[in-house]
């Protein structure tokens, strides 16, 4: 059997929580490979909103494995309160739910050290979610990292109390900035706890196995290609790769190994936190999409940037992570407009290209537009593809033939339910 891989095309959030979801009961194992609670995924169904960080979207499908691979990195204290937070739907979570030991830690001194550098940057600041991300990704491959198979070691705390006397010696050197790191350490400690309750695995042998034995397993991604350290935007990106070689190193398997991979992507384009985003719209028409299409971060509830999409960034996604399917999120969304936007190229010093250069920091891109007519009606109730206006068609027709994948799936709301699949 192969595993299959959902990842996200743009800049995150692009529903990736709510199509795991719906996919899950045709998988045995859905696993995160990368990112940790800078993610913020987001469920819906009978009438309750769930937000994920950690915990792979396929938890609320009953007999389901889910597992965090040893590429993601896990903060005990998010982790804990996410599983409190799931504690009234009575669900055997201890059952369904193991962890990777190679999986690395976020201290508490790794979330002061993303502060302290996000403060030290000053407006070159990258808008980090500010969960320590990059410090824990750079103790990773600085190899100074803890992981999660330290905990069963008794010398855990040995080794926990070096790596902070590293960090404290760091943060000296950012003046000014203060901090209480006892009354860090006591949820930090309890999480570690609770951690150690759970299942803690080789997952790169469990996986493996597992896919031997016929096993269907989904790779769920966080984050979006246009976020991945290597081929976004950087440095306005995250710390991990979030394209589809990430599940290769995320959960060890081989990339022979990967079949699908399910590229997913708004109908508009939204970023969160700062950089080069060509096609943001800072009028009226960007006011409209985040209000109607409640663009506000499931982490931070920081307001979403908003603009049309944009295919030259969506066809390069595409390339580097070998799409084989798409999903088009949100179309609901668009309902409000008579005219869609959709960027074809970029005006570059008046040269007229359709690829991203190697900086578009900096750099004034003027996105050429193809207007589309909108479809202007409301398709939140609508449950049949085939019966859709025709406008609707004519757009999922024309980004097929842009970016030569087809589009498998379109989502018109939220819940679990406004989701049309197999719509070819
Ligand atoms: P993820 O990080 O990729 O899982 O995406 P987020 O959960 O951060 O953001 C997606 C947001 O859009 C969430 O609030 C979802 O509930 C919502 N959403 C997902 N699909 C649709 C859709 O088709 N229409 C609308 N209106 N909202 C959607
Ligand atoms: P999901 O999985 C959207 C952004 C942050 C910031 C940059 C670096 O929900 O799609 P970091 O905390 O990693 O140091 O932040 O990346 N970012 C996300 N934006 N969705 C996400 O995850 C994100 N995770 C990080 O806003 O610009
Ligand atoms: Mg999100």
């Amino acid at each position: 059997m192969k595993v299959d891989v959902l990842l996200g095309l743009q800049w995150g959030d692009e529903g990736k929580g709510k199509i795991v979801d719906v996919l899950t009961p045709n998988y045995s194992i859905i696993a995160r490979f990368q990112g940790g609670p800078n993610a913020g995924h987001t469920l819906e169904f009978e009438g309750i909103k769930h937000v994920l960080h950690t915990i792979p979207s396929g938890i609320f499908r009953k007999d389901v494995l889910n597992i965090i691979g040893n590429g993601v990195v896990i903060d005990p204290v998010i982790f804990q309160k996410e599983i409190e937070k799931l504690a009234p739907f009575n669900m055997d979570i201890k059952k369904n739910l193991l962890i990777s030991k190679k999986a690395h830690l976020i201290l508490p001194t790794h979330r002061l050290l993303d502060q302290a550098s996000e403060a030290a940057k000053g407006i070159n600041k990258i808008g980090s979610t500010l969960k320590g991300i990059g410090p824990t990704y750079m103790d990773k491959t600085g190899r100074n990292g803890l992981r999660v198979g330290d905990i069963l070691s008794p010398k855990f705390k040995e080794k926990y109390d070096a790596l902070v006397e590293k960090h404290v010696g760091i943060l000296k050197h950012h003046e000014g900035f203060e901090y209480n790191l006892t009354e860090l350490e006591a949820p930090f400690f309890e999480g570690i706890e609770l951690l150690r309750s759970f299942t803690c695995i080789d997952s790169e042998q469990f996986l493996n196995k597992e896919l031997k034995a016929g096993k269907r397993i989904l790779a769920e991604g966080a984050q979006g290609t246009m976020l991945d350290i290597d081929f976004g935007t950087y440095p306005f990106v995250t710390s991990s790769n979030t394209v589809t070689a990430g599940t290769c190193t995320g959960l060890g398997v081989a990339p022979t190994t990967i079949g699908s991979v399910i590229g997913i992507f708004k109908a508009y384009c939204t970023r969160v936190g700062s950089g080069p985003f060509p096609t943001e719209l800072m009028d009226e028409d960007g006011e409209k999409i985040r209000k109607e299409g409640n663009e506000f971060g499931s982490t931070t509830g920081r307001p979403r940037r908003c603009g049309w999409i944009d295919l030259p960034a969506l066809k390069y996604a595409i390339m580097i992570n070998g799409v084989t399917e798409l999903s088009m999120m949100k179309a609901d969304v668009l309902s409000i407009f008579d005219t869609i936007k959709v960027c074809t190229h970029y005006k570059i010093n008046g040269e007229i290209v359709d690829y991203l250069p190697f900086d578009i920091d900096g750099v004034e891109i003027t996105p050429i537009y193809k207007e589309l007519r909108g479809w202007n009606c409301d398709l939140t109730d609508l449950h049949n593809y085939a019966s859709s206006s025709q406008a609707l068609k004519d757009y999922v027709t024309y980004l097929e033939k842009e970016l030569e994948v087809p589009i498998t799936v379109v989502s018109v709301g939220p819940d679990r339910k406004q989701t049309l699949q197999n719509i070819k």
